[in-house]
């Protein structure tokens, strides 16, 4: 068993709430584990040292929240949007079209190129949901593919109801034969619970239907209008509500009073060109907030978390360290896992080295790439982001 020492960092932001913030810090790396962290002056011997110059380190991010199963592109609906066209989700039939279209090939391949172009910029875990399938033979395809890359995966029939299929039918067929051939590839199930896609009644049938098998719940809720979504995501205890752009009082009294996670997604808002959620609102509350990308080809075709981090500050009034606190601490409450995103003894050793002297540097210089290092389960992924290496499964 090799140890490996992470000496001289600057600022390691651990994540650990006990211990959040560590100066002139080191950190040791067993078995894949993190051992130790504290003070670099008191670090213990290790088999391997690797020296960080002053630069700070963060837990990997924990994307909990991408739809990466899918081919075709959006491009011209999203220059109609940049031109003063609303978005309204009715481009996902779109993908729907394309991803049926593609071989398993084509798919895994793209799949992975984002899941690539992730880990390049320090994701070290990804939630992937299916939902551009919308049949069954589809929608297990897309999870098979989306278990290949992560034991993140969500069943996400309910994304729209088909073209060719009326609303009824569609949730008796997602509740039931569709919820069957997926569970077998699923951890979780979600439901976009929207005016024009699942109203509070369906919502709750196919999320009820989906705990009954075994996964567990989340929702895409109050992403373009006020509706029941949040209040049914608290209501059964689902891991997550995401987007919460339009949110009334009870619904942030649900939250707070709730284990339910709050999952910002401000690359949507951005893509959409929409109001961004009321981060302070919802941590003056004291519900607990993540972070993610909700990369897709149509609200927000980005895959990086720094962005996300950077816009929560600018945009959403969350200092530095709450957002990079709720793009890896907050991402890893929101899929109920306690070994990452964080780092402290015992926790997965998933970790980013930043060239920056502090996680600040994350909004303070949006846009240029900061993750100088990426460790995963304790061994280096890339020296390079130029070359990034091949991905791992997660
Ligand atoms: O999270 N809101 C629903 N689903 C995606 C958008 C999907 C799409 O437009 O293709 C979202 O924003
Ligand atoms: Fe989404």
């Amino acid at each position: 068993m090799t140890t490996t020492l992470i000496d001289r960092i600057g600022l390691l932001y651990t994540g650990d709430p006990e211990r959040e913030e560590i100066a002139d810090a080191a950190l040791v790396v067993e078995d894949g584990l993190v051992a130790w962290t504290g003070p670099a002056s008191r670090a213990p011997d290790a088999d391997r040292r690797v020296d960080a110059a002053g630069r700070a380190v963060i837990p990997g991010f924990v994307d909990s929240h991408a739809h990466l199963v899918f081919a075709g592109d959006r491009t011209a609906e999203f220059q109609a949007r940049m031109s003063g066209e609303p978005y309204t989700g009715g481009g996902i039939r779109t993908t729907v079209a394309a991803t049926r279209r593609a071989g398993d090939a084509e798919l895994t391949a793209r799949a992975r190129r984002l899941v690539s172009e992730m880990l390049a910029q320090g994701t070290t875990t990804v939630e992937i949901k299916s939902g551009y399938g919308l049949s069954v033979e589809h929608e297990r395809r897309s999870l098979r593919i989306a278990s290949e890359l992560t034991a993140e995966t969500t069943f996400l029939g309910a994304h729209v109801v088909p073209a060719d299929m009326d609303a009824d039918s569609y949730v008796r067929l997602v509740a039931g034969d569709m919820l069957t051939a997926c569970a077998p590839y699923a951890r979780w199930v979600d439901v976009f619970c929207e005016r024009g896609a699942f109203d509070g009644d369906q919502t709750r049938e196919i999320l009820q239907a989906g705990l009954k098998a075994g996964l567990g719940a989340r929702v895409h809720a109050n992403q373009l209008t006020e509706g029941p979504g949040v209040r049914i995501a608290c209501e059964l205890g689902a891991a997550s509500a995401d987007h919460c752009t339009h949110l009334t009082d009870a619904d942030v009294d649900a939250l707070a009073s709730s284990g339910t996670v709050a999952t910002l997604l401000p690359g949507a808002e951005f893509s959409t060109r929409s109001p961004y959620p009321d981060a302070r609102r919802l941590i003056d509350a004291g519900v607990t907030v993540a972070l993610a990308t909700d990369c897709n080809p149509g609200s927000s075709y980005t895959s990086s978390m720094p962005f996300c981090v950077a816009l929560a500050v600018r945009e959403m009034r969350m200092t530095p360290l709450e957002a990079v606190r709720a793009a890896t601490y907050g991402g890893a409450r929101a899929l109920r896992r306690t070994d990452v995103g964080w780092l402290r003894p015992g926790a997965r050793a998933d970790l980013v080295v930043l060239d920056a002297p502090s996680y600040a540097h994350l909004a303070y210089r949006p846009g240029v790439p900061l993750v100088h290092q990426v460790f995963r389960g304790g061994l280096l992924l890339e020296e390079d982001i130029q070359n990034p290496p091949p991905v791992v499964v997660l």
